[in-house]
């Protein structure tokens, strides 16, 4: 039977929100059964065999819906297999190298078992919201610093994973 998998996501300028899609495609792809929910919707992730968790990075924090839902939901995400991602360096450090979680996101991997944790580039556009991400724009330090190939191949990696723990379950 496929997985049925929640991906669940914080996201202000909707970058994360394209992240999360792209994995949900990776997921179906290979055979699960996956959705995309702004993690602010998601009444609880009771219903699904596993759940992807992520946010977008603002000022070293996990998108605040991101860290309320893993708070919200500790009991139940415990309880099945959980990945995590953020979403955030406007560089090309993500592709380079493996970024580690932030201190909150770290907190929240050992707390929830987290089987695994990914940092994927970010993006930041003249229109997105706020002063502070004009002023980064203005300043030349924006653009799209995401790489759909790396994201798949993460997602793909968690449906193989799954895959085979249910064959030795
Ligand atoms: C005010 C502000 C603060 C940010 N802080 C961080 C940060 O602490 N770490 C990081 O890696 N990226 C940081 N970023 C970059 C965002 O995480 C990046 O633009 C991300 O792709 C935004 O995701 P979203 O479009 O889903 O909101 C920051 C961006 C802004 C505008």
């Amino acid at each position: 039977m496929p997985s049925h998998i929640l991906v669940a996501y914080g996201s202000k300028n909707g970058s994360t929100r394209e992240i999360a899609g792209w994995i949900v495609d990776a997921l179906n792809s290979a055979g699960c059964e996956a959705v995309a929910e702004p993690a602010a919707d998601v009444r609880t992730p009771a219903p699904y065999d596993a759940v992807v968790l992520g946010g977008a990075l603002y000022a070293g924090c996990w998108h605040r819906d991101t860290a309320r839902f893993a708070r919200r939901h500790t009991p139940v995400l415990r309880d099945r297999p959980v990945w995590l991602f953020s979403s955030g360096p406007l560089d090309s450090s993500a592709s380079e190298r493996e970024i580690p979680p932030v201190r909150q996101v770290r907190r929240m991997a050992e707390r929830l078992g987290a089987r695994g944790h990914i940092t994927f580039g970010g993006k930041l556009d003249a229109d997105a919201e706020g002063w502070m991400a004009r002023r980064i724009v203005a300043a030349g330090q924006g653009g799209d610093h995401r790489d759909p190939d790396s994201v798949a191949s993460w997602a793909t990696g968690i449906a193989r994973e799954l895959r085979r723990t249910s064959l030795t379950s």
